[in-house]
């Protein structure tokens, strides 16, 4: 494994991501401090690690099909999952499944999602990252009653990407995404199948998370309690294993945490670095590839990359590594691993240029967003954007339709890090600290990551629906606690 050292290390020297290298000296501050909860004695319940295959989301099949439209129906209800082996968990689900399914959409083509609330408390389905008129956005406010269904229309009109249903519902979204409330929606478009991409069978989500299991393997959720979420989930199996061709995958990650962020590598438990290639971001692919020793992701957080595992001996066994705490290291220090295999045809390639990114319209606004939260040992445990917490009630911004603001984001946080997503629109980053972004957030973004005293400048249009929309930290145990706003387009 990589040791705290190689991690700062790899910041400070690829620079590959801004905010590893800043995040060097906040190791011990992450790993420390911003909890609510103390840590617990009691040891998780015992897994060993990479002792249970990955699998993948089961893929939702459409009820029906027209000549424009998918139609699919789920049910949102209780379920027990084996997620630590040999045991039964309670969880909140989307049909039954722990991750939820995945819905494939097509870039052009209409999906059509009929949830009914078979639980017993609100519920709200929000696509993450999705460009969606309000009444189908999923908002807070907007939920559906237990025994009552939804129909959401997605028009999918955007590019190609990894987006993510979870639930929104105000209050209880943390809660109930920390439960289960959570599936993927891969989006695809004609121009991406062109590419020659690693497909099908390999191209795989890694959808990850942690969570605390108590010794009957039930999941503790307690607001704000980054230090006991110590067991990593991967497609919702503890430190799974994947057998690889030696060939080309790619690979979807989506952070559905609630507070942890990742750093990943590829490691052999040397301080030699397996670069990745990452292909995209939140919205869809970058414009070109971008070589990197280290992905990273916060909540709400896609990144989609490829590996070429041609390039090791059959045998070899790479392990996704992650180099930020809190929590101990042998737990949240490793997230799955892979075993390589022989070498087998590939015809799949990685272009030169990927997608087209438009160029950056001229703002017209300015305007600027501060997060803050109570800090540890305050006793306050509540989180502000501007110095408010979130009121259904209050428009925060009013954005003119058409238009195109920068909106600086400034962690003002001592010790927490925080991020900043977006509902409705994909935003591209202009600045980081003062400087241009690295490669790998030059893409489509609708979170972004700020580690504390960090700021962002971000650019972004409001030209496709009107209406009022929030954006919030997505470390969602914040949001519940405030740090949400609503802008409203008009
Ligand atoms: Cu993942 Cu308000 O969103
Ligand atoms: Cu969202
Ligand atoms: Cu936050």
């Amino acid at each position: 494994m990589l040791t705290r050292r190689h991690a700062i290390r790899l910041g400070l020297t690829t620079g590959a991501v801004g905010a590893v290298g800043a995040a060097g000296g906040l190791f011990t501050t992450l790993t420390a401090g911003g909890a609510a909860a103390a840590p617990r004695a009691a040891a998780p319940a015992e897994v060993e690690p990479f002792s249970v295959p990955l699998t993948v989301p089961p893929v939702l099949a459409p009820y029906r099909r027209t000549r424009n439209a998918d139609h699919y129906l789920v049910t949102m209800r209780r379920a027990s999952a084996e997620i630590l082996p040999g045991t039964r968990t309670d969880v909140l689900t989307y049909n039954g499944t722990f991750t939820g399914p995945t819905i494939h959409a097509r870039t052009g083509r209409r999906t059509v999602v009929r949830h009914v609330n078979a639980l017993d408390m609100p519920t709200s389905v929000h696509l993450h990252g999705g460009n969606n008129p309000v009444a189908h956005d999923g908002g807070m406010m907007d939920t559906i009653a237990p025994g009552r269904s939804r129909t959401y229309v997605y028009e999918n009109r955007q590019p190609g990407a990894t987006l993510w249903m979870h639930d929104h519902a105000h209050h209880m979204e943390s809660e109930h995404v920390y439960r289960g409330l959570s599936g993927l929606y891969l989006l695809r478009d004609p121009a991406e199948d062109q590419l020659g991409l690693p497909s099908g069978k390999y191209d795989i989500p890694l959808v990850l998370r942690d969570a605390d299991f108590d010794d009957n393997a039930a999941m503790v959720y307690t607001m704000d309690d980054s230090e006991n979420r110590t067991t990593i989930l991967v497609n919702g199996r503890p430190w799974p294993y994947l057998r690889v061709e030696g060939r080309k995958y790619r690979f979807r990650l989506v952070n559905s945490c609630n507070l942890r962020i990742f750093v990943l590598a590829l490691s052999d438990g040397s301080a030699t670095q397996h670069p990745v290639q990452q292909i995209g971001t939140d919205g869809g692919l970058l414009a070109a590839p971008a070589e990197t020793p280290v992905l990273v992701l916060s909540p709400g957080e896609r990144v989609d990359f490829v590996v070429d595992f041609s390039k090791y001996a059959p045998g070899t066994r790479l392990t996704l590594a992650n180099m930020l705490g809190p929590g101990p290291s042998e737990l949240v220090g490793q997230v799955m691993r892979f075993d390589i295999g022989e070498p087998t045809r590939d015809r799949s390639r990685v272009p030169a240029a990927l997608a087209a990114l438009p160029a950056l319209p001229t703002p017209t606004v300015e305007r600027s967003f501060d997060l803050t939260m109570d800090e540890p040992g305050s006793g306050g445990h509540q989180a502000y954007i501007n110095g408010r917490t979130f009121d259904a009630d209050r428009i925060d911004t009013h954005v003119a339709w058409g238009s195109t603001e920068v909106w600086t984001v400034t962690n003002k946080s001592l010790t927490i890090p925080h991020n900043f997503h977006t509902h409705l629109v994909q935003f591209r980053i202009l600045e980081r600290d003062g400087r241009p972004p690295e490669p790998a957030e030059a893409g489509w973004k609708d979170t972004v990551l700020l580690f504390p005293g960090q700021t962002a400048k971000l650019l972004l249009t409001f030209d496709s629906h009107r209406g009022v929309y929030p954006y919030h930290c997505h470390m969602i145990d914040h949001s519940a606690m405030g740090m949400m706003a609503q802008m409203k387009i008009s």
